[in-house]
Order: C-alpha cells, then sequence, then structure tokens
C-alpha cells in the first residue's frame, strides 16, 4: 500500500448518524470525536506524516446556538480529557482557523496545548476549528499587506497560510455521501486525491480508511504531466 503522507478529511455525518439513532444530533458528535482518536491511532501506526481534520467551519457559525455551544463545549472538553493521551502518543498538535472567535477558553488551550506537544514527532495532528479556505487566503492576503509585501511566489503565499509549511494532503476523505469542499483547504486542496464515502463519520473505522488508502494507492498522479505509457 502507497501511504499517503498526508491525510485531510472533512469528517460529516454526525447529525445524520445520530437522527437515525433516534438520538439528538450532538450524540453524532460525541461519537465522532471518539472515532477521529480512532483514526488518529490508526493514522500513528500506518505512518501517516499527518493528519488534518476538519471539524467546525466558518459557515457552522449558523447553526443553531444550542448546537454550536454544545460543539464547543465538546471540543474543551475533548481537549481537556485527551490531552495526556495525546501527548503519549507522540501527537504534535496544530490548530487552524481564526482565532479571534473561539472564546478565551479554547484559545489558550490551543495555545497551551501547541507549545507543549511541539517536540512531539510520530505524527503531526492539525484541527480546523473555526476554519474557512477563503477567510485562510484573506488572512494571508491582508498579513502580506501589513508587511508591505509588493509580489509574492506560490511558495512564500503558502507560507502565510495556515498550514505553513505543512505539505499538502495527498488525500482527501469526505464521508457521508455529500461531494463538496465545503470551504476546506482551497489553496492547499490543488492537487490533493479526493475520495468519498457514503459512511457517516461516526460509523468511519479503521477499514474504512484501509479502504480509502488502498483506492489512492491505485491512483496515478500525474499534475499535469503526461506519465509514460
Ligand atoms: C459534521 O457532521 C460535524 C460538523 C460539521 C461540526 P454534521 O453535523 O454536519 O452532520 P450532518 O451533515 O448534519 O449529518
Ligand atoms: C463541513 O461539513 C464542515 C465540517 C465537517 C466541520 P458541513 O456539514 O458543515 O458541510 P455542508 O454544510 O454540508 O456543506
Ligand atoms: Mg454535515
Amino acid at each position: 500500500m502507497n501511504v499517503p503522507r498526508h491525510i485531510a478529511i472533512i469528517m460529516d455525518g454526525n447529525g445524520r448518524w445520530a437522527k437515525n439513532q433516534g438520538m439528538p444530533r450532538i450524540m453524532g458528535h460525541y461519537r465522532g470525536a471518539e472515532v477521529a482518536e480512532e483514526i488518529t491511532r490508526t493514522c500513528i501506526d500506518l505512518g501517516v506524516e499527518y493528519l488534518t481534520l476538519f471539524a467546525f467551519s466558518t459557515e457552522n457559525w449558523n447553526r443553531p446556538r444550542e448546537e454550536v455551544e454544545l460543539l464547543f463545549d465538546l471540543m474543551r472538553n475533548y481537549l481537556k480529557e485527551k490531552k495526556e493521551e495525546l501527548i503519549r502518543l507522540g501527537v504534535r498538535l496544530k490548530f487552524i482557523g481564526r482565532r479571534d472567535r473561539v472564546g478565551k477558553d479554547l484559545r489558550r488551550m490551543m495555545e497551551e496545548l501547541e507549545r507543549e506537544t511541539a517536540e512531539n514527532y510520530r505524527i503531526t495532528v492539525v484541527l480546523a476549528i473555526d476554519y474557512g479556505g477563503r477567510d485562510d487566503i484573506l488572512r494571508a492576503v491582508n498579513k502580506l499587506i501589513r508587511l508591505e509585501f509588493d509580489h509574492v511566489d506560490e511558495e512564500t503565499f503558502s507560507y502565510f497560510l495556515d498550514l505553513g509549511d505543512i505539505p499538502d494532503p495527498d488525500l482527501l476523505i469526505r464521508t457521508a455521501g455529500e461531494k463538496r469542499i465545503s470551504n476546506f483547504l482551497l489553496w492547499n486542496l490543488a492537487y490533493t486525491e479526493l475520495y468519498f464515502t457514503d459512511v457517516c463519520w461516526p460509523d468511519f473505522s479503521s477499514e474504512e480508511l484501509y479502504r480509502a488508502i488502498e483506492d489512492y494507492s491505485g491512483r496515478k498522479r500525474k499534475f499535469g504531466r503526461v506519465l509514460d505509457e
């Protein structure tokens, strides 16, 4: 198997999964958070270097206030609860997205976790919280304006985006049957291989991940070139 260096996942379908079980949507998010941990472990075992997980988009603020509040409670509790385990596993954590709207407590936790896991090297897990691809690009542009750049190349521009020096994802997985990017990493996904599955995120498993990687392994990545026959 050709294991991707960087896997990005749009973890979708938590609400539908919960509804199918006759449970409130938030239960799908709880189960989804557990799945994220399982998939992180599997990625470590497989030797994946970077795993980027879309947890909350800039558009998700438009959900009912109660769901947004519960989601942020969940993220705070999850990070608090899993902190020691993540460190034990050798996870380097990085957060992408805006930091100015997520609340002081979560912002502090993000900074602390990034600092405390900075030396870990088994895998880099990137959590996208209040992340939007367009917002990422605009924040980079505004940084460049403030620094009075009058010209930038692709490499410099990439560096100013939230992923910084992390290589572009090789494989993007989206669960729950939707076939769209939903404002995820717009710049960085330029040549990423896309994989869609109907399985809702709370039902996603290591087996499903192997299936996606197997599919990816059979792809011919051409980057615009002509491959020798
Ligand atoms: C993904 O599941 C989690 C977030 C976007 C926070 P959804 O909550 O979007 O689940 P569906 O798409 O409504 O089923
Ligand atoms: C994308 O899922 C965002 C996350 C998984 C965090 P959504 O459920 O918000 O996307 P749409 O609304 O179906 O495009
Ligand atoms: Mg959804």
